[in-house]
């Protein structure tokens, strides 16, 4: 059984409790974390937490913890649940005021809440799916304007995740005024020419971790980036495709709305950077 975290606890799965008034369950009021476990260490965990932070402040949220707390945490769960290779969830609300109210807390009287648990996912780096490549579909993005905040608000990429299942595809990519976002849970590239084509960071998407690690890679391996808007009809006549999470890293997109990209196989660019990151990232893992 899982050994989980919730405020200041270590417990087992099954005796970790939040109260039914706490403000993530009521109204997704909650910021969240993904941090990958590879070879027993966390990849991009000082990325991660500055994210954190921003999501915290960008809502007048308390921060519960510190970096070093958190990091300390993080290892406290990869050694309890022997996690090779996996993930770390980290999860802060605003806690529970004890009753439903749309006004917030005073932050003096009720705590954040606190949750983290780990996911083992052996032989997560050597994932098959990388070795052919997801399909997307695209979808209108529905979600709310602020996806520049790590919130808890699935809803819409969850549904947007059972569209793509319902497609019988890997993913959707959210299409809004004609020009891509980014994937349901990832950050959306097509590479044309040689060059990198991927969204600027704005509030309209969320500023992955992994995405500005590999972007910082590309450009030190002088590949051409060019940080601009593009439409699914770009997509499709790209030569390849790849999106990039913490979870995924760089996975390679062959097929975009039924259309094969290139050959319709994972394309070199992709397969690069993916052995980049990981090799990068893994130096400085801790
Ligand atoms: N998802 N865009 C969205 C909407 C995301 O949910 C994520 C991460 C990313 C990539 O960010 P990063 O590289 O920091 O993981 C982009 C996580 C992995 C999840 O929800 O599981």
């Amino acid at each position: 059984m899982r050994t989980v975290y919730v405020n200041g606890e270590y417990l087992p799965e099954t005796e970790a409790k939040i109260s039914i008034f706490d403000r993530g369950f009521l109204m997704a009021d909650g910021v969240y974390e993904v941090t990958s476990v590879l070879d027993g260490k966390l990849l991009d965990f000082d990325g991660h937490y500055a994210r954190l932070e921003r999501s915290l402040k960008e809502l007048d949220m308390a921060n519960p913890v510190t970096r070093d707390e958190l990091l300390e945490i993080h290892r406290e769960l990869v050694a309890k649940n022997e996690i090779v290779d996996g993930m770390v969830y980290l999860q802060v609300t605003r806690g529970s005021a004890g009753d439903r109210d749309f006004v917030f807390p005073d932050p003096e009287k009720v705590p954040p809440t606190l949750v983290l648990f780990t996911q083992s996912k052996p032989g997560l780096a050597d994932a098959p799916a990388a070795k052919t490549g997801w399909k997307v579909i695209s979808i209108e993005d529905q979600r709310w304007a602020r996806r520049d905040i790590k919130t808890v608000q699935l809803l819409y990429p969850s549904m947007g995740k059972m569209m793509a299942k319902a497609a019988g595809v890997d993913d959707a990519w959210l299409v809004e005024d004609g020009f891509v976002t980014e994937g349901t849970s990832n950050n959306a590239y097509i590479v044309k020419g040689g060059t990198i084509v991927t969204r600027p960071t704005s509030s309209d998407i969320l500023h992955g971790i992994t995405r500005a690690a590999v972007l910082r890679f590309a450009k030190e391996a002088q590949m051409t980036i060019e940080e601009r808007l593009f439409t699914i009809d770009e997509a499709k006549e790209a030569d390849e495709a790849f999106i990039t999470s913490a979870s995924a890293f760089v996975m390679p997109v062959v097929e975009v709305d039924g259309v094969a990209l290139g050959d319709g196989k994972p394309g070199p660019v992709a397969k690069r950077l993916r052995e980049i990151y990981l090799e990068e990232s893994m130096k400085v893992a801790i």
